[in-house]
């Protein structure tokens, strides 16, 4: 057995094959190996559950069913299927990605390790992903779920995060990867974290690798990996204004660069600590160069990388003036709104709009 092996490395693959042949999710990028849709899929995971993205997966190949399609579209209709999935700077990448594969290799995804990596958006672990289910190629995998099965298998108690951690679990990824059946092995042990080997509670009891499993063993599954202490998450404050002018709401695109750049907001207004949201959206109102009463239509939360939002919704008919800056504005009906892409915070805030348009 190799060195800090407590078992055989390959009963762990061979467990996880059988219980992924019985268990395993049928998901809807598991009936291809076409490289585009593979790597589509692992960046829609990257920071999001599957539930959520099967949706946005199958929108977004309806309308892109190809690289080539996706390498000919505007960023902005990119952004547009994106928006509500979060973390955008994905789809950014995506797009760049999608166009340099065109351009520099006539629309066939790289099949190594350095080729893909060399694309944006794509890390070691995702390049593994992508290696292991298209390719067939055995390579690492070590995302979330992946690092969490590890660290519990291997009872590692330390910081999970430190470079000499992150070493380990590669090492230990490495040595475990299946060699003839990367394909399975890798949605194999990504499922088992996902459903089995879940953060909180995991559900020892249905799992194939328990038997070798030292942190069951030693009764520390539900603790590992340590907690990092937590730095407190700050919270933002803000004001949107839904402004509703003969049948339409007004919208502002957010700069192109920057958090959520190129989405579209209802205008917004940072308060500072302790400041009354009504007094400032006012104000704002004025600004913009209108009069009007506003109304509360509630409060939404909203929780971002670096931050939670705390977002105070107000909806105003204004009863006189106009529009002083139209810079980056647009008064939208129904149906222009819902073409446009709107940013999680944004989607929350007009579902609390009482009437439509
Ligand atoms: N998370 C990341 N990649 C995944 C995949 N291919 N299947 C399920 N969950 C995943
Ligand atoms: Fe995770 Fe429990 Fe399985 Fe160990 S036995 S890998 S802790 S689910």
């Amino acid at each position: 057995m190799p060195d800090n092996f407590p078992f055989e490395p390959l009963e762990v693959s061979r467990r996880l094959l059988v219980w992924y042949g019985r268990v395993g999710r049928d998901l809807p990028w598991r009936r291809t190996h076409d490289p585009y849709r593979i790597w589509l899929s692992e960046i829609m995971l990257q920071q999001t559950t599957v539930a959520a993205v099967i949706p946005y997966y199958e929108r977004f190949l309806e309308r892109f069913p190809t690289v080539e399609a996706l390498a000919l579209a505007s960023l902005d209709d990119v952004i547009t299927l994106w928006a509500g999935l979060g973390y955008y700077s994905r789809a950014r990448n995506l797009h760049r990605a999608a166009r340099q594969v065109v351009a520099d290799f006539e629309g066939a995804f790289p099949d190594s390790l350095e080729g893909l990596t060399a694309l944006p958006g794509i890390g070691r672990s995702t390049a593994g992903a992508i290696l292991s289910i298209a390719f067939d190629t055995p390579a690492p995998i070590l995302d979330g779920n992946v690092r969490r099965v590890l660290v519990r298998l291997f009872a590692w108690d330390q910081d999970p995060r430190s470079s000499r951690a992150e070493k380990q679990l590669w090492a230990w990824a490495e040595a475990l990867t299946s060699k003839h059946h990367p394909h399975d092995y890798a949605q194999a042990i990504m499922d088992l974290g996902a459903t089995v080997c879940l953060p909180r509670t995991p559900l020892c009891d249905d799992c194939p690798l328990l038997k070798l499993c030292r942190a069951a063993a030693e009764g520390l599954a539900g603790q590992l990996p340590v907690k990092r202490i937590a730095k407190p998450v700050p919270t933002r404050h803000q004001a949107a204004l839904l402004i509703c002018r003969d049948g339409r709401l007004l919208l502002r695109q957010r700069p192109p660069e920057g958090l959520l750049g190129g989405l579209w907001e209802f205008p917004l207004v940072d308060l500072a600590h302790n400041q009354d949201p009504a007094m400032i959206a006012s104000r704002q109102l004025r600004d913009f160069g209108f009069s009007g009463a506003l109304s509360l239509l509630g409060v939404i939360h909203h929780a971002y990388s670096h931050f939670k939002l705390e977002l105070t919704v107000f909806v105003v008919s204004p009863e006189s003036g106009s529009l002083v800056a139209e810079n980056d504005m647009r008064w939208c009906d129904d149906a222009e709104l819902a073409s446009l892409p709107l940013h999680g915070s944004q989607l929350k805030a007009y579902a609390l709009f009482p009437q439509k348009l």
